[in-house]
């Protein structure tokens, strides 16, 4: 018995991996975290399996169903949102599991910081405009952020922001990246990407509080970056016609001469 903890993708029932599927397809028991996981996913479980949305549910609860289905023999699949590498809750559902002797294993997924950008048709990192994508978050009634993980500190940086579970906070972050990407800077807001009804907003820092409309709220990626906009970027050197790579040695004495 096994419980496979997988990540569902951004929403896009077709943006889950085909290890995902096949593993969901093969568990007798299911437990998806809430609305953020769509039917399509679920439609891979099996005839009669138990399929239980854990949004109410306490992490005692949570364990106490994968516990039962451990004493039953039945593999779990555990759902999250995106990829489980982050803001997944899968750290304190595994050290439950270590405790208890349960075997686990992790399949990532989607993150919706890549969807967002699929979305944009973006590139995050721009060659001589940004090399760092910060993947960050504002303090929630949860979870408080750690000292010295502001938004000021990271806009220090000047590096792509993707700001997860803040669109509530919005005139907040505005307020406090002015100072260091200037008024002018793009910022993209997208809403539910992959899904259906997804919305795009385009703005800067100084306009898109008024941009945001009704009904952009919880499930939405806040980016922030000169790269939104940038075209006047600088080529990479990897595809450059005088660049000597392994793949493509140039000039008469090639650091990575042919056959070698
Ligand atoms: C609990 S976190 C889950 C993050 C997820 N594990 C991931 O990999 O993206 C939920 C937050 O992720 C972002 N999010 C998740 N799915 C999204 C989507 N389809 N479109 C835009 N933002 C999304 C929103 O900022 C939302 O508040």
């Amino acid at each position: 018995m096994t419980v496979h903890f997988i990540g569902a993708g951004p929403g896009a029932p077709d943006l889950l991996t085909l290890r995902g599927r096949d593993l969901i397809s093969a568990c007798p028991v299911c437990l998806y975290a809430g609305s953020l996981v769509p039917e399509g996913v679920l439609a891979h479980c099996p005839p009669g399996a138990r399929i239980l949305n854990t949004a109410p549910m306490s992490l005692d609860a949570i364990i106490d169903e994968i516990a039962n289905a451990h004493a039953e023999g039945k593999d779990v699949a555990r759902l999250h949102s995106g990829d489980l590498s982050v803001w997944s809750a899968m750290g304190e559902q595994i050290r439950r599991l270590r405790g208890l002797d349960i075997p686990y294993d992790v399949t990532p997924g989607v993150p919706s910081f890549a969807a967002a950008a699929a979305v944009l048709e973006t590139e995050l990192t721009l060659p001589s405009v940004a090399q760092s994508v910060v993947l960050t978050r504002t303090t929630g009634r949860a979870s408080p952020m750690p000292e010295g993980e502001t938004l000021a500190a990271f806009g220090a940086t000047g590096a792509t922001l993707a700001i997860h579970l803040s669109i509530h906070a919005l005139p907040r972050v505005v307020e406090e990246l002015t100072p260091h990407y200037g008024a002018d800077c793009p910022v993209a807001i997208v809403w539910r990407a992959s899904w259906p009804d997804q919305r795009v907003l385009r703005g800067t820092l100084a306009t898109i509080t008024s941009l945001l409309g009704e009904g952009i709220e919880r499930t939405a990626l806040i980016l922030v970056g000169s790269v939104l906009s940038a075209e006047g970027f600088a080529e990479s050197r990897l595809y450059a016609h005088d660049y000597d790579r392994r793949f493509r040695p140039r000039g008469t004495a090639p650091r990575f001469p042919e056959g070698q």
